[in-house]
């Protein structure tokens, strides 16, 4: 098929007669089809065929080695049933059974071989102009969708600074670079695909992830940098951070946000029921709440903390899998352990490796 910039139809002639091509290829040139190609061995037809992407097969019916009509099955074979690709027959004999044999093979239409080349020239001629059509409908198909995922795209990465900046705006205090946020989103969206969840449900839970915590705005300063234990007055306060991002992020018709809402208010929830805010057990916290519940533990796990150091890789994955069944999803923690972080393409600041290891020393 020619690209979007002019229709310059190509045109294949399959017919072992050298000289009856010869005599075609110049009527076709005189009447402004100057690209074609000829086969004159039906045995080479699918190869020039598939090299030469035509648009428009013009076949002989009685040739050498192999018949026109085998030729017309092997290229339908070829042809996307989408695609108008027109067959065009050249009979030396117009029997009415032949042609409509050639019609049931898949030719488009037919022509009987004469000197004369009015009427070869004006069914080229129709069947070309619907080709046009076609391939110019597909151009501007083409040409939406690829418009229709570049917007797309664009919205997404809109969607996503903006969720990064409010997240940031959240963890400001104690995160002033949102490594946090960005991590757990990250590691959330690999856990879900893991677990074997939609490839585009696993990304919105990414992006929704990276504001868990959004509800921390309402936690004075005091209470949220203290690094010592808290009391059971200040573990309430901190508690209540999933209320209110889930109080912030509430009733929105933006299906993310909803996503985001249900994160907020869950990621806090235990497999065995004992976690907070409402004590959710198992299958009734979210899917999503269950695995950036995993996701934020780890990453709290293996980076510094105002009441803790980081903790090595290996000590963190232990804590994980002891954990599977009391704190979280056992079916999460499996997908989790299956994540083969050598294989992730991470920026370095998201690699969990060396993070434990770099930051303990
Ligand atoms: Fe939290």
């Amino acid at each position: 098929m020619e690209t979007r910039d002019a229709f310059q139809p190509r045109i294949l002639v399959i017919d072992d007669e050298e000289d009856f091509y010869l005599l075609l290829r110049r009527e076709l040139v005189f009447a402004g089809y100057t690209e074609t190609a000829h086969v004159a061995d039906p045995r080479q037809a699918l190869a020039t065929f598939e090299a030469y992407r035509p648009d428009l097969v013009a076949v002989d019916l009685a040739m050498s080695y192999m018949d026109g009509f085998e030729v017309i099955r092997a290229l339908r074979d070829r042809i996307s049933r989408d695609e108008f690709l027109p067959i065009l027959v050249l009979t030396g004999n117009g029997g009415q059974h032949v042609r409509t044999r050639a019609l049931e093979c898949g030719a488009m239409d037919y022509v009987t071989k004469s000197d004369d080349f009015t009427e070869t020239l004006l069914r080229v001629g129709n069947l070309l102009h619907t080709r046009r059509l076609y391939c110019e409908n597909k151009w501007q198909r083409e040409e939406l969708e690829r418009r229709v995922l570049e917007r797309t795209q664009e919205l997404e990465d809109t969607q996503r600074e903006i969720l990064e900046r409010l997240a940031l705006a959240a963890e400001f205090r104690d995160d002033d670079t949102g490594e946090h946020t960005r991590r757990v989103g990250f590691l959330s969206e690999e856990i879900a695909k893991a677990a074997g969840l939609d490839p585009v449900y696993a990304r919105h839970i990414g992006m929704a992830a990276l504001l868990h915590d959004l509800g921390k705005i309402g936690v004075p300063d005091g209470i949220l940098r203290k690094p010592g234990k808290l009391t059971a007055y200040e573990f309430e306060n901190v508690k209540a951070h999933t209320w209110v991002g889930s109080q912030i992020l509430g009733n929105s018709r933006v299906s993310l946000l909803r996503l985001a809402e249900e994160i907020a208010l869950t990621h806090h929830e235990r497999w065995d029921g004992a976690g907070y805010p409402t004590g959710l057990k198992g299958e009734e916290i979210p899917m999503s709440g269950r695995i950036v519940a995993l996701a934020d533990v780890f990453d709290a796990l293996t980076h510094r903390r105002p009441y803790k150091h980081p903790w090595p890789l290996s000590r963190a994955m232990l804590e994980i899998q002891k954990q599977s069944g009391h704190q979280f999803d056992p079916n999460i923690v499996e997908a989790f352990l299956r994540l083969d972080w050598s294989k992730l393409e991470l920026e370095d600041e998201r690699i969990p490796e060396p993070f434990g290891e770099r930051r303990a020393a």
